[in-house]
């Protein structure tokens, strides 16, 4: 992986990687604080592979706080205030076009926004200026994007290498019409918690990159299976792959 020093690595666990099971040397977790309240859950430090580690559970422990509820600057903040200068962020996605099939790795390389109401900067300041306004052209670190379809690779895994991000509000899932217009728009893959993480990352001057997995079919394409059903008969093997490509991509 392309990193200038010994940082560690920043990992944001979802619904796709709820504990880091590879995690050893675990240090105590830290409550980290942050000016914008504390993040969803501690600070879990240690080991993984060949790289110290730093891993918070975007939903908090027991997986409490919907998508919408997530204070996702204070855990951007608490990440960069432990000295990450990398985040990798793992989500459970629903896949739209036909390559997204399920159990798929996907690293995606675009976001479209649909989220609203979220705290979304931590530029604040009233009399902020032309600085506020992040490029965001590419808004996922192309370096860690390579490692990780590298690190996915080298794990047996058949990542797609790149893919359109829709992020939806949720935390309900989206209508069929509502996934037609994002397939319209060019979205790939939709998931509810991409963003504004991925901004707030940017702003912070951290490298992010997003591994997601779907985990169904998106609404009004799964051909009569619950999408409930289908989550919950891909997830457990979602995790595993995960845990084994961050493995992989970790040493590198
Ligand atoms: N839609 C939005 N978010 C999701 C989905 C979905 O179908 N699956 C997992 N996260």
């Amino acid at each position: 992986m392309a990193v200038q020093d010994n940082a560690p690595i920043g990992i944001i666990g979802g619904t796709a990687l709820a504990a880091l099971a590879g995690l050893d040397d675990a240090q105590q977790p830290s409550t980290a604080d942050t000016p914008f309240g504390p993040p969803s859950g501690p600070l879990l430090r240690g080991r993984l592979a060949t790289r110290d580690v730093c891993f918070v559970m975007r939903h908090g422990p027991g997986h409490k706080l919907a998508p919408h509820r997530i204070n996702y600057r204070a855990n951007i903040r608490a990440l960069a205030d432990a000295g990450c200068r990398q985040v990798i962020a793992i989500a459970a996605v629903g896949g739209i076009t036909e390559p997204m099939r399920s159990g798929r790795i996907v690293i995606p390389d675009q976001i479209i926004d649909y989220s609203w109401g979220r705290a979304h900067s931590f530029y604040d300041d009233p009399d902020g200026g032309v600085l506020d306004h992040i490029d965001f052209t590419t808004p996922y670190a192309t370096p860690l994007c390579e490692a990780l379809i590298r690190g996915a690779e080298a794990a047996g895994l058949d990542p797609a290498g790149s893919g359109v991000h829709g992020v939806t509000q949720g935390p309900r899932l989206e209508t069929a019409a509502e996934i037609d217009r994002m397939e319209r728009d060019g979205c790939d893959i939709v998931g509810m918690t991409g963003m504004p993480e991925a901004a707030l990352a940017r702003e912070a001057g951290l490298d992010y990159a997003c591994c997601a997995v779907v985990v169904n079919k998106a609404a009004g394409r799964s051909g009569g299976t619950a999408i409930h059903a289908e989550i919950e008969a891909t997830l457990a093997q979602g995790m595993v792959d995960i845990e084994r490509l961050l493995e992989q991509t970790l040493p590198q």
